[in-house]
């Protein structure tokens, strides 16, 4: 048998995640069990850059347990986790920061752009991409898939490898970028972005009754029924046509641009859509999210096989750098 490919991604907790969330990572990321060795984490230790809420933090992190559980992540063939439950990737991450230039750092964009906005920089903030190096190294990942706002830090995660590499002796595997162009993106209820910033979502695990209140919100064009309409416009459309069959998307193409559809209708259908998607995982989630004991069981696990991989890492780096 040949070795699978292990791929690795951290998400940070924010919230109830959505349906953007769904589309862009939840999706392709339990897609990829099929073929591949996965470890996903939820990047708690990133997250407290901006959470400083501890029970906000808590609640978001169990939100990605119950989505992950609900949609049929399998916790024993692959490996997820509590970031923080792995202390070992601080200690790399001091290892890390010794070969890695201030330079590199000052031209991460994140950094960059508080800098321009004259907003606080912690410390923290300013070696998020070391800590999220160690992260990526500390577990051999093949590949890191990323949307392109990522690209930097799997550049910089690539940079400080090679440097340790380089002067220590070849110690970590450099992991490759899988930039996920085509991930999709949907607009949220104002026709913006879907993103928690802007307040649009339209929660992925809410009643059928709220799924289809939030829907019914989202804005539309003053185009009277009589009107034809252009589906490629609609924000509505947008949403629709990634939880709709192909042939169901040319016929309400047609419908927009014969004239004679009101916004309501495809509404309808794209709550319809969604639900017939979703619908099958929601009373699982409903249970997991309510049993605390059940989500740390997961996590627990998942900490474990995390741990065990990390030590490994760990240990070889802590030689190379000269330790017992
Ligand atoms: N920085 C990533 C984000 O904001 C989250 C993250 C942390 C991550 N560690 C990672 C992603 C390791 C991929 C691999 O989305």
């Amino acid at each position: 048998m040949t070795e699978r490919r292990r791929t690795l991604a951290g998400i940070k907790p924010t919230g109830r995640p959505h349906l953007g969330n769904y589309l862009g990572f939840l999706k392709p990321a339990l897609a990829m069990q099929t073929s591949h060795d996965t470890f996903y984490f939820i990047a708690d230790y990133h997250a407290l850059t901006t959470e400083r809420d501890p029970k906000a933090l808590r609640q978001s992190t169990y939100e990605l347990v119950a989505n992950f559980a609900a949609l049929g992540m399998d916790f024993d063939a692959h490996t997820f986790f509590r970031q923080s439950d792995v202390p070992q990737v601080t200690e790399l991450t001091w290892l890390l920061s010794c070969v890695t230039s201030i330079g590199l750092l000052e031209r991460a964009h994140a950094y960059k752009d508080k800098r321009a906005k004259n907003e606080e920089i912690t410390h923290g903030l300013f070696s998020y991409p070391v800590l999220m190096a160690a992260d990526i190294l500390i577990y051999d990942a093949h590949e890191v898939p990323v949307g392109r706002d990522q690209q930097q830090h799997l550049e910089m995660t690539r940079d400080i490898a090679q440097r340790f590499n380089h002067i220590y002796g070849e110690t970590f595997r450099i992991p490759d970028a899988r930039i996920e162009d085509e991930v999709a993106t949907i607009p949220g209820l104002d026709g913006r972005k879907m993103s928690k910033s802007y307040g649009n979502q339209i929660p992925l695990f809410s009643t059928e009754k709220e799924l289809r209140k939030t829907v019914m919100r989202v804005v539309t064009d003053s185009r009277t029924v009589e009107e034809p309409k252009d589906p490629d416009t609609c924000n509505v459309f947008q949403i629709f046509r990634h939880f709709a069959p192909k042939a169901e998307q040319d016929a309400w193409r047609e419908r927009y641009r014969a004239g004679g559809m009101g916004y309501g209708e495809i509404k309808q259908a794209t709550f319809e859509a969604i639900n017939a998607e979703i619908a099958p995982y929601r009373e699982r989630y409903f249970e997991i999210i309510e049993d605390v004991e059940g989500m740390e069981a997961i996590l627990a696990k998942g900490a474990e096989k995390a741990r065990a991989a990390a030590s490994g890492v760990l240990h070889r780096a802590r030689q190379r750098v000269g330790f017992a």
